[in-house]
């Protein structure tokens, strides 16, 4: 077979370290690809005033599957400080490219499972029923709609008279803020579609089928987010009934889905929720099972076939000019696991994935984060493992 095209996109910062452990972790399990590396990120801005070249879009486009690192945004004034003194006038505007990318290339279904590694000394435990200690087993699928809701973009301080004509046509905006001047007003809104709804949660009962899990929990807040959320939860009740009546539908408030994390984390399977909410519930579930150092990601479109995947993180510029890195590549390496599903080839997946079980369970090679050392140079001294030598435990693990 003809080796595959991949994109590979580093990035900024860890970014770039942790994707290079990651393609030797490919490697290592007989992966064979062309990696094209495309520019992304901070650098990108400083040199050109554009985050997201073209040509990186180019092959993105061309290639479709992308493995990503981490990228370094900043506040607008630094962003137009540290600009290449001659694009300084040229009215550029910085945007996250990742936020560009996936509305660029309609990234809507973004998956982060969030699953314990027996032995992580970083998973969630509590005091169970006789006071002993329990550790639940957390296996969790969080489907979060990509492209819409709260991150859709379409916001305004002081708005145009044509909005806010428009607002003060709705009772009550009339009722509770018309009394405010308009050059006081900030609106940010939360637009959901059918379309787009439908597929995320299609998504996620598809998931649910396809790995065995009982239940799909919608998590929102229909009571109180009538519009959106309403119409999320009545069409996720409809498909249940109507597609999946084989998978429980069960419907929680986020509010109450932050206190209940911690109380019954081992119940909920496949969970599914707007932009907003599911950056929220994933990054809770995360924390449960060691946080940043192994929460990965999948982001795709179903119709062309478009896939990024990444770690959760960002590019920790702190750590970044460390002489020896330390920070945990697991993440990353869990990011390459899911992108090697996505492209059908589930024995190396698995096998990826025993290899990293395997060195948790050991306990003898483990990254800073995993003692809970604060980050710092000598964290080398202090036993931890750099992040190279994380990989080669994974890759030695692997080969035998
Ligand atoms: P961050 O995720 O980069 O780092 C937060 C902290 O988490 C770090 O200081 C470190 O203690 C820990 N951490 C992160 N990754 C780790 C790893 N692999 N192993 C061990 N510990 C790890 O988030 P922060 O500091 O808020 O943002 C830094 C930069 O990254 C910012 O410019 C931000 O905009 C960007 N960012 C980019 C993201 C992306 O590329 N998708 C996502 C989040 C932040
Ligand atoms: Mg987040």
């Amino acid at each position: 077979m003809s080796k595959r095209n991949i994109v590979t996109l580093p990035g900024d910062g860890i970014g770039r370290t942790v994707l290079e452990e990651a393609l030797r972790v490919l490697d290592a399990a007989g992966f064979e690809a062309e990696y094209k590396e495309g520019d992304i990120g901070w650098e990108s801005w400083c040199r050109e005033g554009n985050p997201l070249p073209q040509r990186t879009i180019d092959l993105v486009e061309r290639y479709k599957i992308a493995l990503f690192g981490a990228i370094t945004s900043k506040p607008k004034d630094a962003a137009f400080e540290e600009l290449a003194p001659e694009l300084k006038d040229k009215g550029l505007v910085y945007a996250s490219p990742i936020v560009t990318l996936r509305q660029h290339f309609g990234l809507d279904i973004c998956l982060r499972p969030c699953k314990s590694y027996p032995g992580n000394p970083l998973n969630f435990i509590r005091r169970g029923p006789s006071g002993g200690i329990a550790e639940p087993e957390v296996d969790v699928a969080i489907f979060r709609q990509n492209t819409e809701g709260l991150y859709g973009g379409v916001e305004w301080s002081d708005p145009p008279q044509q909005v806010y004509d428009a607002l003060m046509t709705h009772p009550r905006f009339r009722r509770n803020f018309a009394w405010c001047p308009k050059e006081e007003l900030s609106v940010s809104t939360r637009i959901f579609t059918r379309k787009m709804t439908r597929r995320i949660l299609q998504a996620a009962f598809e998931h649910a089928v396809k790995y065995g899990y009982r239940s799909v929990t919608l998590c929102e807040k229909p009571n109180v987010i009538r519009e959106t959320s309403g119409m999320m939860y009545k069409m996720a009740q409809e498909m249940q009934k109507n597609e999946y009546p084989g998978i429980e539908l069960w419907n929680t408030n986020i509010d109450a889905q932050m206190m209940w994390l911690t109380k019954n984390p081992e119940d909920y399977g496949v969970i599914v929720a707007g932009n907003m909410f599911g950056d929220i519930v994933s990054d809770a579930f995360a924390g449960l099972i060691g946080g940043l150092g192994f929460a990965c990601s999948a982001q795709y479109n179903p119709d062309t076939g478009v896939a990024v995947f990444e770690p959760t993180h960002g590019s920790a510029p702190k750590y970044a000019g460390y002489p020896v890195s330390i920070v945990n590549p697991i993440a990353m390496i869990e990011s390459a696991c899911m992108m090697l599903e996505y492209l059908k080839e589930n024995e190396k997946a698995s096998r990826i994935r025993k290899a990293v079980a395997a060195v948790i369970a050991r306990g003898e090679v483990r990254t800073y984060d995993m003692l809970r050392l604060t980050g710092s140079p000598d964290v080398l001294t202090k036993g931890a493992a750099s992040t190279r030598e994380m990989t080669d435990a994974i890759i030695n693990a692997l080969q035998q």
